[in-house]
């Protein structure tokens, strides 16, 4: 495993992000929908440098992989949202943006409940990988395309307490769930 972005530059980056998102809302009522299960970490840290009316709200967004670093079929399911998102301006906020299918599928199913506006945000976003139209709004940081796990993201369900971003090597895949 070797470390992409260390503690303090996700910090950083979570800040410079944290600030064009203040900058762009200002001031009025936001409802941040984080992307289970990989946006927790990021959601923790980026909803405390915001100094927003927020709501908080959570969906959940699973692709099904025979082989964890291959994207496979989107499973997506909004009965986790709370309170109701009519009217509101909406953030959603996911760990990565790689090919862009999950962000893209997940879009319009927020934008059928009503919202004035849907708007992305992503810890990273992986070079030359896009497959859609559209690009995250946020951004903290731009990586090669190299399978990382740690701040949330995972391999086998493993790595996501990881408090800094690492990319696996050879020799680190083919474990077994622990
Ligand atoms: P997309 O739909 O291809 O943009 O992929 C988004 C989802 O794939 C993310 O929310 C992650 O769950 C997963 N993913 C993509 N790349 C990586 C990676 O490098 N490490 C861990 N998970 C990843
Ligand atoms: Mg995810």
């Amino acid at each position: 495993m070797k470390t992409l972005l260390d503690a303090d530059r996700l910090q950083q980056g979570i800040r410079r992000m944290a600030d064009h998102i203040q900058a762009f809302y200002q001031g009025s009522p936001l409802t941040i929908v984080g992307v289970l299960i990989g946006s927790v970490v990021l959601l923790a840290d980026l909803i405390r440098l915001l100094d927003l009316p927020l709501r908080v709200e959570l969906v959940q967004a699973r692709s099904y992989r025979h082989n964890a670093t291959q994207p496979g079929a989107l499973e997506i399911n909004v009965e986790t949202l709370s309170s109701g998102l009519e009217g509101r301006r909406v953030l959603l906020v996911d760990d990565i943006f790689d090919t862009g299918h999950t962000l893209w599928q997940l879009v319009p199913q927020i934008e059928a409940l009503g919202p004035t506006e849907v708007r992305t945000a992503v810890l990273l976003r992986k070079r030359d990988r896009c497959q859609v139209p559209m690009e995250p709004d946020f951004v903290a940081f731009d990586i090669p395309n190299v399978f990382v796990v740690g701040y949330g993201l995972d391999y086998n369900d493993m790595y996501r307490n990881l408090p800094y971003v690492a990319s696996l090597e050879p020799e680190d895949f083919g474990g077994e769930p622990q």
